[in-house]
């Protein structure tokens, strides 16, 4: 049995903790966050102990592994401190949205072999991971362009916003880790743009932008085009289609049903998009835990690490300042 800790009892939290609880070979052993309101109902709600300490429950013995589900600013402390404690780590993205000290934790964590997986939650949804088994099993011959559509369904509130670290760091990071994925081979140019459409004044107070395209070419010309927007009315809009040498892969939006409605006055109706991402990725943030389990319970490598995370930082970084400088970027 694996032993962990989550750490954060907020929205992410609570999903890691009930993914860890309910996985056969896991033993939830704690929930930490230093607001005892926060961590103690979670805790109790799965039989774990409440710590408001983190830094006590990453030293526990009992603790294995550690889930990082805290402020993105709160990330490289605790991962640090398990990783020197010997106790695997799952860490929510970013590492961190400086990409200099992002890129520092990963080369002490690699030279403490540290084991971190960094929790690109949608390389393990069940549509896109069998996206990429067609791919590697051949079924559209060699890759040659991705299209990811990423988008919210509404802006965040103004909290949010001020502490994202802006719409490539805190949005896009997920989509430029699943181009990475799907190409199977690193972006070497970017070239983005980036607007403010959906709430003007909101965005340009804090220098960001609510819709950007980007798009990815690598050194053999494979390309890979994101649509992100902060704002898409009819809900959480998340699609990939992959174009190969022999044929294409694309899937629709996932519903509650697949009931569709048709009448007189319109055909094919169906019911609103799963609406957002923790409705949306329910699967696969289980299927990510259950990677995370059965990665240390087996002794097999972790499936996503801490250099994956710096890379879609680093892709993040060369966006923006591909839309500042409006220039291809080269990474
Ligand atoms: N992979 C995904 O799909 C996904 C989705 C949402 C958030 N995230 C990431 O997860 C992280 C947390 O986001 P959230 O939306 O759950 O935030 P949140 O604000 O809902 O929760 C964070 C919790 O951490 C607690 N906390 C603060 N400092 C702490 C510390 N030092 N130790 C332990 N707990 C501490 C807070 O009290 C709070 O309860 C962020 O890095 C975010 O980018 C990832």
């Amino acid at each position: 049995m694996i032993g962990i800790a989550v750490l954060g009892a907020g929205r992410i939290g609570k999903i890691h903790a009930v993914n860890a609880a309910t996985n056969p070979d896991a033993r939830l052993i704690a929930v930490a966050d230093p607001f005892a309101e926060a961590c103690g109902p979670l805790a109790a709600q799965h039989g774990a102990e409440a710590m408001t300490d983190p830094m006590a429950a990453i030293a526990r013995d009992d603790v294995d592994a550690v889930v990082i589900g805290t402020p993105t600013d709160t990330h490289i402390g605790l991962l640090t401190r398990a990783v020197e404690l010997g106790k695997a780590v799952l860490c929510e993205k970013p590492i961190d949205l400086d990409i200099g000290k992002s890129a520092e934790a990963a080369a002490k964590v690699e030279a403490l072999k540290g084991r971190v997986m960094l929790a690109f939650n949608r390389r393990f949804d069940p549509t896109f991971a069998e996206v990429r088994r067609a791919i590697d099993a051949g079924k559209i011959g060699a890759v040659r362009q991705v299209v990811i559509s990423s988008r919210d369904p509404g802006m965040p509130p103004e909290g949010y916003v001020k502490s994202s670290g802006g719409l490539f760091r805190d949005m896009t990071i997920h989509d430029l880790d699943m181009a990475r994925w799907l190409l199977g081979e690193e972006p070497v140019s970017v070239t983005a743009m980036a607007s403010r459409v959906v709430d003007p004044a909101l965005v340009e107070r804090y220098d960001d932008y609510d819709t950007a395209m980007v798009i990815l070419q690598t050194a053999s010309g494979k390309q890979a085009h994101i649509n992100n927007c902060r704002e898409a009315v009819y809900g959480y809009d998340q699609r990939i289609e992959v174009l190969g040498e022999t044929g294409m892969l694309s899937h629709d939006n996932l519903r509650p049903t697949t009931m569709r409605l048709t009448t007189a006055y319109m055909t094919d109706a169906q019911q609103p998009l799963l609406n957002f991402f923790l409705e949306r990725y329910t699967a696969a943030y289980r299927a990510e835990m259950d990677a995370f389990v059965a990665a240390l319970a087996g002794g097999t490598p972790l499936p996503t690490t801490a250099a994956d995370g710096v890379q879609a930082l680093r892709l993040a970084e060369a966006a923006l300042e591909s839309v500042r400088s409006g220039k291809t970027v080269s990474v």
